[in-house]
C-alpha cells in the first residue's frame, strides 16, 4: 500500500505567515526510508564509489570532497602557516580552546551526532568522514530559518538538517533500484535549500551568503537556476550511474565536481568585461564595465577571502606607459598585494571585487569568525554591471594609444597568501588589448 506524506518545507519564515511560505511537496515513502537510525555508521566513500565509479572520482576531486583534509582550511583554522607554525592569522589565534562553528560544515556528520558545537580535533578525533556520499544521500529535509524581523538566518546545522541515517539512499530519482541499498525520491536533493546548510553561516555578519544572495536573484527572476544547475551539470553521453544499473540519458546524471573558485573554467563563466577608450578633455579615458553574468551569487563567491582584480595599463603607439593622472580611487588596495614580486598589484590603476572583513581591533583580512565590520562590499550581485573609469595623460602623438584590460580571479588576499606561505595562481579572465581614440 502506497502512504503519502507530506514533506520539503523548504523555507521557514519565522515570523511570518507560514502559509504563505510553506510550499508541501507530495511525495512516495516507504515507512522504513522515514526512520533515523542513531546505530548507523556512514560508509566511505569508496564502498559508494566501487559501484558509483564517475561519481567518486569526480567527488575526490571537489574541494567539498577534500574537507577536512584540506590544508587551507586547516591552516586557517588551527592560525599556522605552510610549515606548520603559529603565525597568528587564524581562527585558534582568535579562541585558542574550545569548539567552535568550524566542525559544523567541514565535519558535519559527528556534528549533528553531536547535536552542538564541537572542536575541529575532537570532530576529526570522533571519525568524521567529512562531508561524504553517504552523509548527504541519507539527508531527508532541510529547512531554512529566517527572521524577518531581525533579518537573521539561524545557520545551526542541528536547527536545518534532518537525517534519515539508514539503508535508503535518497536521490533525484524516482526510479532507481539498486541491490546494496534502498532507495527513495527525495525532492529536497533538487533544490537550492539542500546547500543552504552550509553555504550561509550567520555570524556577527552574515559571513558565508551564497544562499541569501542566490535566493534573493533567484525569487527576482534574475537567476533561473538552482545551486544544483550550475554546480552539478547534466550531460554527456547516456550511461548507468551505477555498475549493473540501466544505461539512463544524460540529461538524468549529475556531475560530483562542485567546481567554485578553485576551477578556472567555471571561473571564466562568471563575468563578461567591455571596455571603451575615449578622450575625455586633455585626459584618456577607459570605461570598463564587469558583469556577473554567469554566477547565480555574488562575483566572487560568498568565502571571505576571495577577490577579483580588474587592471588596466595604458601605453602610446610606441610603447610608452602613459602616466595615470586620475584619482587615488582609480589605484588597488593594498589587498591586491604589497612588495615586488610578480602577482604585488596594491597601487597599480585597477579596481578590486570583494568584500573584506576586519575585526573590532581592525585587523583584516579575516574570518567570519571574529568579523566586525565589513572594509567594503564591491562584490558584483547577479546580473549586475559595475563600471569603473581611469584616467591616463593622452598620448602626445604619433597615433592611438593601446590599452590593457585584465580581469583576474583570486582564492584568497595575496597579502594573506604570502605570509601563510601558500600556492595560488591567478585565473585570468579576461586579458584584452584596446586601441583608442581612434
Ligand atoms: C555554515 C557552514 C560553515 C562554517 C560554520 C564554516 N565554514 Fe568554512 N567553508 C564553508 C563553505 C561553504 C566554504 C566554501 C565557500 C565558498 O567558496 O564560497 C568554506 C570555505 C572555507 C575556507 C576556504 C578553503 C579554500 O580552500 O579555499 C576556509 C579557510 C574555511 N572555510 C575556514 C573555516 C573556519 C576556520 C571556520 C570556523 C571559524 C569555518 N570555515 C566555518 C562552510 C562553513
Ligand atoms: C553494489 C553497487 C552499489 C553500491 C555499493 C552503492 N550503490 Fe547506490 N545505486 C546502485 C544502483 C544499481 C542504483 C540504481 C541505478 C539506476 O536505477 O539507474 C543506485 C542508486 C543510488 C542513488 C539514487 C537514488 C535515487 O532515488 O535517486 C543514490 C543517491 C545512491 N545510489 C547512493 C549511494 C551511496 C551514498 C552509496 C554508498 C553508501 C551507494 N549508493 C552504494 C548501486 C550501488
Ligand atoms: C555539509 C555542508 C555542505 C553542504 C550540504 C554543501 N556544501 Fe558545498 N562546501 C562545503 C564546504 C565546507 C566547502 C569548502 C571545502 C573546502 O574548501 O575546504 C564547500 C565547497 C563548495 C564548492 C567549492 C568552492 C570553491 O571555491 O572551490 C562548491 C561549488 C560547493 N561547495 C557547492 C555546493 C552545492 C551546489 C551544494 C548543494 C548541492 C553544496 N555545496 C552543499 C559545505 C557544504
Ligand atoms: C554535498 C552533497 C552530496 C555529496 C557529497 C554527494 N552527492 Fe550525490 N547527489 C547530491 C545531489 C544534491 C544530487 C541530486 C542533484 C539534482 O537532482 O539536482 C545527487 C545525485 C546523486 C545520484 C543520482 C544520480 C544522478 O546523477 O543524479 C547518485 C547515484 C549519487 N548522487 C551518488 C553519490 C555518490 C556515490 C557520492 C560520493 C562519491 C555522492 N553522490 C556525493 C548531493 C551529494
Ligand atoms: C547560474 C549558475 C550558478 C548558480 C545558480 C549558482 N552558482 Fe555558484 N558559481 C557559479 C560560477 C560560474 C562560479 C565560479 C566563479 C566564482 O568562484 O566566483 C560559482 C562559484 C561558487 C562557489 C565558489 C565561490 C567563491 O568564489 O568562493 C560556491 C561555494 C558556489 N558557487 C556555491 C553555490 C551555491 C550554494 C549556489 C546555490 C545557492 C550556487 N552556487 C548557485 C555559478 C552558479
Amino acid at each position: 500500500m502506497k502512504k503519502f506524506v507530506f514533506k520539503g518545507i523548504s523555507i521557514l519564515g519565522v515570523g511570518l505567515a507560514l502559509s504563505v511560505v510553506i510550499c508541501p511537496v507530495v511525495s512516495q515513502a516507504d515507512a522504513s526510508s522515514d526512520v533515523d537510525d542513531p546505530n548507523y555508521h556512514y560508509m566511505d566513500n569508496k564502498v559508494c564509489g566501487s559501484c558509483h565509479q564517475e561519481k567518486l572520482r569526480d567527488y575526490q576531486s571537489s574541494m567539498m570532497g577534500k574537507t577536512p583534509g584540506d590544508q587551507v582550511f586547516r591552516q586557517f583554522y588551527a592560525a599556522v602557516n605552510a610549515e606548520g607554525q603559529p603565525d597568528g592569522i587564524g581562527f585558534r589565534a582568535f579562541k585558542p580552546k574550545g569548539a567552535s562553528d568550524c566542525a559544523s560544515c567541514h565535519t558535519p556528520d559527528v556534528v549533528l551526532d553531536a547535536g552542538h558545537e564541537l572542536s575541529l580535533e575532537e570532530a576529526i578525533k570522533k571519525g568524521s568522514k567529512g562531508i561524504s556520499c553517504d552523509y548527504c544521500h541519507t539527508i531527508k529535509d532541510v529547512k531554512v530559518i529566517y527572521n524577518p524581523e531581525t533579518k537573521r538566518y539561524d545557520t545551526r546545522l542541528w536547527k536545518m538538517v534532518t537525517r534519515a541515517r539508514g539503508n535508503v539512499k535518497h536521490g533525484p530519482l524516482k526510479d532507481a533500484k539498486s541491490p546494496f541499498h534502498k532507495t527513495r525520491f527525495s525532492p529536497i536533493h533538487t533544490k537550492s535549500e539542500f546547500c543552504a546548510a552550509c553555504h550561509n553561516n550567520q555570524e556577527h555578519l552574515l559571513s558565508l551568503d551564497s544562499y541569501d544572495t542566490w535566493k534573493k536573484a533567484f525569487d527576482k527572476g534574475v537567476v533561473k537556476q538552482t545551486c544544483q544547475q550550475c554546480h552539478m551539470p547534466t550531460g554527456g553521453k547516456d550511461r548507468p550511474i551505477a555498475l549493473g544499473g540501466p544505461v539512463r540519458p544524460g540529461s538524468q546524471i549529475h556531475r560530483h565536481f562542485f567546481h567554485g573558485g578553485h576551477n578556472a573554467d567555471m571561473v571564466r563563466k562568471e563575468a563578461t568585461v567591455k571596455a571603451k577608450v575615449r578622450k575625455a578633455g586633455d585626459a584618456l579615458r577607459v570605461d570598463v564595465d564587469v558583469t556577473n553574468s554567469g554566477a547565480g551569487h555574488t562575483f566572487p563567491g560568498a568565502a571571505t577571502l576571495r577577490n577579483v582584480l580588474l587592471l588596466v595599463d595604458a601605453v602610446d603607439a610606441s610603447g610608452k606607459p602613459l602616466p595615470h593622472i586620475g584619482d587615488k580611487k582609480e589605484l588597488l588596495s593594498p589587498l591586491a598585494g604589497v612588495g615586488h614580486s610578480p602577482g604585488d598589484f596594491g597601487g597599480h590603476v585597477g579596481a578590486m571585487f570583494a568584500r573584506p572583513f576586519v575585526s573590532r581591533s581592525g585587523k583584516g583580512p579575516t574570518g567570519g569568525f571574529n568579523a566586525d565590520h565589513i572594509l567594503f562590499d564591491t562584490r558584483i550581485y547577479p546580473g549586475q554591471t559595475a563600471h569603473r573609469s581611469f584616467h591616463f595623460s593622452s598620448p602626445s602623438s604619433s597615433g592611438p594609444a593601446r590599452v590593457r584590460v585584465r580581469l583576474i580571479y583570486r582564492w584568497a588576499f595575496k597579502p594573506l597568501v604570502d605570509k601563510k606561505g601558500w600556492k595560488m595562481d591567478d585565473i585570468v579572465i579576461t586579458d584584452k588589448t584596446l586601441t583608442g581614440p581612434s
